[in-house]
């Protein structure tokens, strides 16, 4: 509890490893992470691409188990819940959109919306108009007819926010929710996200590239390799996050210095710790010299984005503006 207000959402620990005989081993991709996200807060995790977001969520939401550690959603521990209680708990609490519509490909787009609530019992007729006046809210009314074939990708994309918005969830899981939406119909659903952000106290956890998206949330955690390596607060310009940083240190003890804080700090090298207090951690370099005779100090901001390939060319940016990965630093 914070401020009297309860965790819809904690997970403490979560490691995640995929298993593979393939020669490259395992990947490890979520590596101890703590996440809480309290009733009505939104929350975005924004990070390169493979850094573990989607695992997370699906990690979140229940729809994979993790290697390690544990997740409760709305005071329930999922792991020690039967299969049928799982999806109970799920159906009453939390929804999700993903990245690709997912829609069933045999139901027009209103039965695809009314799909939840058929599945909570409830008769075809109530269930269908409540459909149309969710479809009627985005701008979809007139296509509710048509079938997932027939929609393009936006309009497919809108027909799942609406099926995921239909048994009014505690908790909205999505993976780059607006990924496929053209920034028109984009902006509707922030809208309406925000709508009943507001006015119906739903939380949101959300993995984004848009700045907008992010911007709706209170927080942002931005995952790197598997773990999260800073946090950033409201109001957030995902161009400048060197403002409001802030590391997280792991159980392991592990901090991950985001680019820029290295670059800032002089580049890697050894630290000493003059005095180690409660809650603040002083760093003093120590080998300066040994680093500049060795060269090691010579970072300099990579010139072509490694996830995507975009070239930075002389900008000082430290995020690619094309997917929104961290520009690392490299030997000069
Ligand atoms: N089914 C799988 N089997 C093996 N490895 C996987 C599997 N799914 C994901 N991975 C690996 O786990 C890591 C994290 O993947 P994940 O899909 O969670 O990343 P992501 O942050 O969602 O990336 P993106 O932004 O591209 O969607 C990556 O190294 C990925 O290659
Ligand atoms: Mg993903």
């Amino acid at each position: 509890m914070e401020d009297g207000r309860s965790e819809i959402l904690k997970a403490d620990g979560l490691y995640h490893v995929y298993e593979s005989k393939a020669e490259d081993g395992n990947v490890v991709a979520l590596r101890g992470l703590h996440v809480t996200v309290f009733e009505g807060e939104a929350v975005a995790v924004i990070g390169p691409s493979g850094s573990g977001k989607s695992t997370l969520l699906k990690c979140l939401g229940g729809l994979m188990k993790p290697s390690a550690g544990g997740v409760e959603l709305a005071g329930s521990r999922m792991t020690r819940l039967t299969g049928t209680q799982l999806v109970e708990l799920r159906q009453r609490t939390v929804s999700f959109i993903f990245q690709d519509s997912n829609l069933l490909p045999h139901l027009n787009a209103l039965d695809n919306v009314a799909q939840p609530l058929r599945h909570q019992g409830i008769a075809p007729g109530p269930a269908r108009r409540k459909a149309q006046g969710l479809l009627d809210r985005l701008g979809m009314g007139e296509r509710s007819r048509g079938m997932p074939e027939e929609l393009s990708g936006g309009e497919q994309q809108t027909v799942a926010i609406a099926r995921a918005l239909i048994t009014e969830p505690k908790l909205i899981l999505a993976d780059e929710p607006t990924g496929a939406l053209d920034p028109i119909t984009s902006r509707e659903v922030l809208e309406l996200f925000e709508k009943l952000h507001k006015e119906e106290d739903v939380a949101f956890f959300l993995v984004t590239h848009n700045r907008e998206v992010a911007a709706f949330c209170e927080r942002s955690l931005e995952l790197r390799d598997g773990r999260f390596v800073a946090q950033h607060g409201a109001e957030l310009d995902i161009a400048d996050l060197s403002g409001s940083r802030e590391l997280i240190i792991d159980d392991t003890g592990t901090v991950t210095l985001p680019p820029d804080v290295l670059t800032k700090i002089g580049g890697p090298g050894r630290f000493e710790l003059p005095e180690i207090e409660r809650d603040s951690l002083n760093l003093e370099r120590v080998d300066v010299e040994r680093l500049q005779v060795e060269g090691k100090a010579n970072l300099t901001l990579a010139q072509t984005c490694p996830a995507c390939f975009h070239i930075y060319g002389d900008s000082e940016e430290q995020r690619c503006p094309e997917c929104g990965s961290s520009r690392p630093m490299v030997q000069a």
